[in-house]
Formats: C-alpha cells, sequence, structure tokens
C-alpha cells in the first residue's frame, strides 16, 4: 500500500483547501473548494469532512485562511467557530490550539499555514505507525469486526485508524474478511468503509449493526477494531455511537477490543468517559433517509452521535507511539510524555 490512498479527503493545493465532500459518496467522488470560514464550519457540521483527525486537519487549513487576513480577532473568532463546530472529537480543539499558539509564537504570515501543513504531515506519519503496530496484532486467517468509517477519509492522513490496520494486515495475508457494521444512522460503514474497501482490494460483507450479537456468538469474528474521537485520561473512549454495544458484546463473547487512535484523540484534560460531550444531532438523521420519512410522523427521536466505552472492555489502544495496554492511565501516560514523532520517520 502507498503512504497515499488514491483520494485525499483534505488537501491544500496552490493555495486552496480543498474537501472530498463525504456526502455524496459512495455514489459521487466530487471535490469541493472551501474559501472561507463560513464554508468550513458548513462543512465540518454538515459531515462534507468528517472523522476526527480530518476535521482537525480541515479547521487548521481554514484558521490558516483566516490568520493570512492577519486580522488577530477575525482569528480568535474563527478559532471558537471551528473548535465548536463538533464537540466529541477533540483533535478539532487540538489542531486549532495548536495553529493558535504558533501564531503567537511566530507572528510572521504563513505560520498559521506552515502549523496546519506540519499537523497534516503528523497524521500521515501517525498513520503509518498506527497501521503497522495494528496490523501485528492480527491473527492469519482473521475475521474482524470494524464500525462507522475510519479509513483515509476519517483521518486525511493516507491510511486512516482501524481501517488502516484492517487493511494493513489483509496485506499481510493475515485477513480473511472484513465485517462492515452499516453504523445507523449516518451510515458511514456501508457508504464509507465498503467504499474504502473496495478501493483497496480488501474482502468485506456489509452487516446491519444488529447483527454483530450474533454473528459474535457463532464464532464468526475473530477480533473489533474501532476508532476513538477522544480517548480520556484513564482510556474511556468516545467513538461513533453504536461502539459500546460492540465492545460490551465483545467482552461476553471473548473477542479482543483495540481502539486504533492517533495520540492527538486523547485528552489528559478529561479525567474519564463521563466528562466527554457527546453530540447531540438533529433527530431528522434518524426519522427520515434521502429525504424519506422512516417513523410515523410526529415521532420523537435521540440522537446521541456518540457513545463511551469503558477502559475496561478495551484490550488495547493502538497509537503511532505503540500500542497501549491496561492500565490505560499509566501506558497513556507514559506514551504522552514520550518525544512527538516529527522528525523521527
Ligand atoms: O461522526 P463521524 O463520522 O465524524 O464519526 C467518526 C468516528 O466515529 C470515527 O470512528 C472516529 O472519528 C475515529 S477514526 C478516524
Amino acid at each position: 500500500m502507498t503512504d497515499r490512498a488514491p483520494y485525499e479527503a483534505v488537501s491544500w493545493d496552490g493555495g486552496v483547501l480543498r474537501l472530498l465532500d463525504q456526502t455524496l459518496l459512495p455514489g459521487r467522488l466530487e471535490y469541493r473548494e472551501i474559501p472561507t470560514l463560513e464554508a468550513a464550519v458548513e462543512a465540518i457540521t454538515t459531515m462534507r469532512v468528517r472523522g476526527a483527525p480530518a476535521i482537525g486537519i480541515a479547521a487548521a487549513y481554514a484558521l490558516a485562511i483566516v490568520a493570512g487576513d492577519g486580522d488577530p480577532e477575525a482569528t480568535q473568532r474563527a478559532a471558537v467557530a471551528l473548535a465548536e463546530a463538533r464537540p466529541t472529537a477533540v483533535n478539532l480543539r487540538w489542531a486549532v490550539d495548536r495553529v493558535l499558539r504558533r501564531i503567537e509564537d511566530d507572528p510572521a504570515p504563513g505560520a498559521a499555514l506552515e502549523a496546519a501543513l506540519r499537523i497534516h504531515e503528523e497524521q500521515r506519519v501517525a498513520d503509518r505507525r498506527m497501521a503497522e503496530f495494528g496490523a501485528s496484532l492480527v491473527d492469519r486467517g482473521s475475521t474482524l469486526l470494524t464500525h462507522c468509517n475510519t479509513g483515509p477519509l476519517a483521518t486525511a492522513g493516507g491510511r486512516g485508524t482501524a481501517l488502516g490496520v484492517v487493511i494493513e494486515a489483509y496485506r499481510r495475508g493475515r485477513v480473511a474478511n472484513v465485517l462492515v457494521g452499516e453504523t445507523r444512522p449516518r451510515l458511514q460503514g456501508a457508504r464509507l468503509t465498503t467504499w474504502e474497501l473496495r478501493q483497496h482490494g480488501v474482502p468485506h460483507s456489509l452487516i446491519a449493526d444488529s447483527a454483530a450479537a450474533g454473528l459474535m456468538a457463532q464464532g464468526r469474528v475473530d477480533a473489533v477494531f474501532t476508532g476513538a474521537d477522544r480517548i480520556a485520561a484513564n482510556g474511556d473512549s468516545a467513538n461513533k455511537v453504536g461502539t459500546y454495544a460492540l465492545a460490551v458484546l465483545a467482552a461476553h463473547h471473548d473477542i479482543p477490543f483495540h481502539i486504533v487512535a492517533p495520540v492527538s484523540s486523547v485528552d489528559l484534560a478529561t479525567p474519564d468517559g463521563a466528562a466527554i460531550p457527546i453530540e447531540q444531532r438533529d433527530p431528522a438523521e434518524l426519522l427520515t433517509i434521502d429525504g424519506h420519512a422512516l417513523a410515523t410522523e410526529g415521532t420523537e427521536a435521540l440522537n446521541p452521535a456518540f457513545d463511551v466505552t469503558p477502559g475496561s472492555l478495551i484490550t488495547s489502544i493502538v497509537t503511532e507511539r505503540g500500542v497501549l495496554r491496561p492500565p490505560f492511565a499509566a501506558s497513556i501516560a507514559q506514551a504522552l510524555a514520550a518525544p512527538a514523532l516529527a522528525g523521527r520517520c
């Protein structure tokens, strides 16, 4: 596998921020130019760009565009708007804060863009290392279950998190099949993960989210790999709604459950999962599909976009700094204290 997928979720090309519009996949592969803060916030909130690292990188470039106008107050306002566009993925705030810190340290024009480009490059390195560390956890002939979309679309780093591991393990001859949960209500598994696995030639079967329990009981799942949007200091991990159910099921059936995420998804300021803000999205995402009503008129719906998997249910957290094992409070603290990757790969 090359370092880059043959498509780019986020790119900075000749001074233009370009996003692959993920709301149109798998039907249409269309890129969209993002010239303004407003266009960036719209793209993040409507999930044209999505996935924790990818929204951080898109926000970093968008902030660099605003910073380029040389108005510090406008830059601060833009930072707040971008950081608040989606609340659960800590990578968004992390990337915005990094660009702001860089501007503070170095007011030269172009410093913000340099920071954004560096964040993007670091993600490419992290993707490569996570794929390599994670693939070594997969036994030959495995059937792997994954949830949501965690491929290059979700990180903009060329490989992805959990899906990068799955694809790398397949390339090493270890994967017989990949079970892809459809991931109601936005269907990132059905729409995006099947598309990415097809692009990479990896065999897969789409399953209804609710089929996971029965398949595990039949011995048809060897390991579960998912991403994370925010990992608390104690290892509790927020990810796409439905992840917690998979972790409970995996524990019940004695199946390894692995999280794959860059250290930019770790939030040491969040002590545990109870403190992670969970994004509540528009109930219309559940009540309708492509504009067609699914439920009885007047039905109310709850639409939390994420849930929290306690660290006690997680076998390992694969990061670009290595495979972290329980007790996570200690292994996370140790990994974050290690020197950053930049310049080492
Ligand atoms: O709502 P989304 O599609 O942005 O949610 C994405 C996920 O939950 C991913 O699993 C997560 O961002 C980590 S993978 C890069």
